[in-house]
């Protein structure tokens, strides 16, 4: 919408001159791969005003909702302009500001469906109207509306933000390792949805087959990344994306700024002829990357990865006070003088994270870059009791699977979950890697599934938040990373 047609549409808002910006008969969503049921499902059936301020709603499974009027006008699309940005001077939230103290009325007068049944028409006071599609209000239903059927349906009575995602927990037994070859994900096809399910759920997954990277310049990894799951993350100091890790010289850990050669010595992440235990990376970020990525671009090597999730259960079920303990802060940080410009890193976090639900949602640790523990006094014999419980069950052999990583291989770790280390590395390795953040991932996930919605009706998918979008599309690993 240009400026001129914007500030007719806010003039018909404000003034309600007309009623605006509806469709008809759409389906924004194609529901549902999910509940299975006929298509008689997805239309309402009944709406009507209790009130001014209160909109009753009978879907298609026979389930009566109550919702608020003014919630109905706030989550109204038609407040977005076609840039899908929220634009202030149509919201009535903030109105008022923009039109001599004009209010925008929150309350409902008319309520019908269109002739499909599929869209929910209704208009406020003073002629502003939109259409709900039925997927949208019956996603939406369980998080805000009130039931008033007698009988719940099966069907999404649940809080979709409150469901529980069971993750595939494994160890050293149950680990069945996705592999891909390379030549299958020159495409959105169904392997690339597979890969982005396993870089999710179990959390790490095998690329085999790739190009060779001549002079190990970064380059091959650094643009699969971006196709399939979005930009590198920028290092803080380095002029690249990615880093580079070599067994012939450490100097160049990723960086040739100068490094003091006597202290990388010292460095399992550089030096490999030093065990590396297993860990996350980037734990002293604020939001570590989600996704790990590294491409063997010469060698081979051998590393080890963990399940930390499982380890989480393992503690919660077995050691239940040091579980406590973890998901308090401990300290992280890292302090490199050597680059050109000096990084001090610090963070106050948890190793074990839980979602507002009380689930796992991240694992963070890694020993080389741990600060002192700060907690009480009083809780510190347990903290530290604690941490080397779950040092020992994370490099544990029942819990630990070992691969060898060779030339042409690609491996993803989902770096909030699976923790890596390296066992060993034959003289020659060179391996070149990065990181991509959670905001990448499920920005780029949402326009993968998007091509599956209708393109016209995009408008209802903007602000849904991952659990509900994961029902919609029956992809529960976007619901995992809430
Ligand atoms: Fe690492």
């Amino acid at each position: 919408m240009g400026r001129a047609a914007n500030e007719d549409f806010e003039n018909q808002v404000i003034n309600g001159t007309s009623e605006v910006h509806v469709t008809e008969g759409t389906l924004s969503l194609k529901e549902l791969s999910v509940n299975g049921s006929s298509p008689g499902v997805n239309v309402f059936t009944d709406a009507k005003l209790v009130s001014s301020k209160a909109v009753e709603v009978t879907f298609g499974d026979s389930s009566t909702w109550l919702f608020h009027s003014s919630w109905l006008l706030d989550a109204c699309r038609a407040q977005l302009d076609q840039g899908n940005n929220r634009n202030a001077t149509l919201s009535a939230v903030t109105a008022h500001y923009f039109n001599g103290g004009k209010e925008i009325s929150t309350e409902a007068t008319e309520v019908s469906l269109t002739e499909s049944k599929a869209g929910l028409k209704v208009t406020w006071e003073g002629g502003f109207g939109d259409t709900f599609s039925h997927a949208f209000l019956r996603s939406y239903a369980p998080i805000v509306g009130k039931c008033i059927s007698e009988e719940q349906p099966e069907y999404f009575t649940h809080n979709p933000l409150n469901a529980e995602f069971q993750n595939d927990l494994w160890d050293r037994d149950t680990l069945d390792l996705p592999i891909f070859q390379w030549d299958d994900l020159k495409s959105e096809g169904e392997q690339y949805e597979k890969l982005c399910h396993a870089v999710v759920n179990p959390g790490v997954a095998l690329v085999r087959g790739l190009p060779e990277d001549e002079g190990a310049t970064g380059e091959i990894v650094t643009n699969a990344m971006f196709n399939w799951f979005g930009k590198m993350m920028q290092h803080p100091e380095r002029d690249t994306n990615h880093w580079l890790i070599s067994t012939m010289d450490y100097s160049k850990g990723g960086n040739s700024q100068g490094y003091d050669l006597e202290n990388v010595k010292k460095n399992p992440a550089y030096n490999t002829d030093l065990r590396l235990l297993n860990h996350t990376d980037q734990v002293s970020y604020g939001g570590p990357g989600f996704l790990l990525a590294f491409h063997c671009v010469a060698g081979q090597g051998v590393n080890s990865i963990c399940d930390g999730f499982k380890v989480a259960q393992v503690l919660r079920e077995q050691y239940p006070n040091y579980f406590k303990m973890l998901t308090k802060p401990t300290s992280f940080g890292r302090r490199i003088a050597h680059y050109r410009q000096p990084i001090d890193q610090h963070v106050l976090e948890p190793v074990i994270t839980l979602d507002s639900y009380g689930n796992v949602m991240r694992v963070r640790y890694n020993e080389i870059l741990r600060g002192p523990i700060p907690v009480p006094f009083e809780d510190f014999e347990e903290y530290y009791a604690a941490t080397k419980k779950f040092v020992e069950l994370c490099n544990a052999d029942e819990y630990n699977v070992e691969r060898t990583l060779e030339k042409g291989d690609l491996i993803i770790f989902n770096n909030w979950r699976a923790m890596h280390g390296r066992k060993s590395a034959a003289k020659g390795r060179i391996i070149v890697g990065g990181t991509i953040a959670m905001e990448s991932f499920k920005s780029k996930m949402r326009l993968v599934f998007d091509k599956k919605a209708d393109p016209e009706t995009l408008k209802d998918r903007i602000g849904v938040p991952e659990a509900v979008l994961a029902h919609q599309m029956g992809r529960k690993e976007l619901a995992i990373i809430r």
